[in-house]
């Protein structure tokens, strides 16, 4: 499942060189979301470190259309990690640095019970592991147990993974 899920995303990723800055080259996934075939593959690759997972968290923005595919797959719950300010307090933050800037993760900090929860966190794309290590730190301080980190692609040479030590992470495909 893995290798296929490799096959599509290799094939279907569009590549925009300096966006959205100069120097930043930028992975659209847009095209393997698209495919139905594809869809199907990355799901079910994603999945396999989520096992015994009860709920799926999946980042602001790509991440949500994964995450929601993933859930239904492992018949998890669903939580959208938010970017600052779309959630009504009370909420939990985290400031991260970006490959290109800064930004905040917040999740609900009431209305679901987070403690015991058994999460996977999915995203699409691992670059510095910002975005992952802020993600997996907000869902601990809530007490859930992060039981694994999926993503599509892994842009190996920045060194995200070193960041999310002590968590299982696959990624499909490491460019
Ligand atoms: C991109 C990507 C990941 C993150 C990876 O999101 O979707 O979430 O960067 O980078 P990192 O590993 O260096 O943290 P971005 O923040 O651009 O926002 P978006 O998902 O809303 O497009
Ligand atoms: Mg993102």
């Amino acid at each position: 499942a893995l290798t296929t899920a490799s096959e599509d995303v290799a094939r279907l990723t569009r590549w925009a060189d300096d966006f959205p800055e100069p120097g930043v080259r930028f992975a659209d996934l847009t095209p393997v979301f698209a495919d139905a075939k594809a869809f199907r593959d990355v799901i079910d690759a994603l999945v396999e470190v989520g096992d015994g997972a009860d709920l799926v968290a999946g980042i602001d923005a790509r991440g949500f259309l994964l995450g929601a595919g993933a859930a239904l797959a492992l018949d998890a719950g669903v939580l959208a990690v938010r970017k600052a300010g779309k959630l009504p307090p009370p909420v939990l933050t985290r400031e991260y640095q970006l490959e290109y800037g800064t930004a905040s993760l917040e999740i609900p900090a009431d209305g679901i019970e987070l403690a015991g929860r058994r999460v996977l966190v999915i995203d699409d794309v691992l670059a510095t592991g910002g975005t992952l290590a802020a993600a997996a730190d907000l869902l601990t301080t809530a007490g859930a147990e992060v039981v694994g980190i999926a993503v599509v692609l892994e842009i190996e040479s920045l060194g995200g993974r070193s960041r999310l030590a002590g968590h299982p992470v696959t990624s499909l495909l490491r460019v």
